[in-house]
């Protein structure tokens, strides 16, 4: 049995660079894993068992835990049933990854428990087949992500800083913030100049989401400028919402439909998981 984490994730800085032909935008983004955690138990069996604790989630096919083992399979051409027990923890349409982050998880977990037939870069190219996001979370950590996002490149871990992960009552959908996107309008900055400002110590943080989002939500528009009244020098949304994170030393203020989460900045090492 392994029992592991699946970590949130958050992106320091977004750019979209255009809409793809495809439908699809090109990115640019620099995101880090944090230790607000899902956990999953893995185990080989003698039939497949798919256990989540959120009942509100579906365990068939639509599940990326189940899209995961099944890209296993058809890859490796490796068969072999397992139990799998799912604890959420990570909330859902809030930007943080949480569904690709159990993808990666269960393909590294499958991985290991088969004698590591794939490499994490086979496991990380195979993954982008089922979601942009699940190749990051096949990295140490930090990584400077590119086209759909799965275009991955590792990079050495930033000074482990301590934040708010700050989640509404109601969740944005991915699709939905994309399409009231318009990339020409965006201020037209350039990402490896951005990039090269957090391993300056001068970060510059940034989220291209951020507007269209707004546009979507006045609610959330309202919630920016409140956590910056309250004076925490950086707040961004996370991904295409609705979460924020919030960077500070100040503890957030009490609003009763806002949950809050203190977390870290996480990294792994190449030969552990998270
Ligand atoms: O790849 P994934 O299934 O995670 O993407 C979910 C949706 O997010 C896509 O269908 C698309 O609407 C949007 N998306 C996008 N550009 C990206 C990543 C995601 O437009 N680079």
């Amino acid at each position: 049995m392994l029992t592991l984490n699946s970590p949130a994730k958050i992106n320091l800085f977004l750019r979209v660079l255009r809409k793809r032909e495809d439908g699809y935008h090109e990115l640019a983004s620099l995101f880090q894993t944090i230790d607000l955690c899902d956990k999953i138990h893995i185990e080989l069996s003698t039939k497949d068992q798919f256990f989540c604790s959120d009942p509100s989630l579906p365990t068939d096919q639509t599940n990326l835990v189940i899209k995961a083992l099944h890209l296993f399979r058809r890859k490796t051409g490796i068969e072999q049933p397992c139990n799998i027990s799912l604890e959420k923890n990570i909330p859902q349409q809030a930007g943080l990854g949480g569904g690709s982050s159990n993808a990666a998880t269960i393909l590294w977990a499958l991985n290991k428990l088969s004698g590591q037939p794939a490499t994490d870069q086979q496991l990380s190219e195979w993954s982008s087949e089922i979601g942009s996001d699940i190749p990051f979370f096949l990295s140490t950590g930090t990584a400077y992500c590119t086209g759909r996002g799965e275009n991955v490149r590792n990079l050495e871990s930033l000074p482990h800083t301590e934040l708010w992960i700050a989640k509404p009552p109601f969740g944005l959908s991915t699709p939905h913030v994309y399409r009231h996107l318009n990339p020409a309008a965006l201020p037209q900055r350039h990402p490896e100049q951005i990039l090269d400002s957090f391993f300056n110590l001068s970060p510059i943080y940034f989220n291209d989401l951020e507007e269209a989002a707004f546009a979507l939500s006045p609610e959330m528009l309202a919630l920016k400028q409140l956590f910056l009244a309250e004076g925490f020098p950086h707040v961004l949304m996370c991904g295409s919402g609705s979460c924020f994170f919030l960077i500070g030393n100040q503890n957030p203020p009490r609003l009763p439909k806002i949950t809050f989460y203190r977390t870290r900045f996480i990294n792994r090492s190449v030969f552990s998981w998270f």
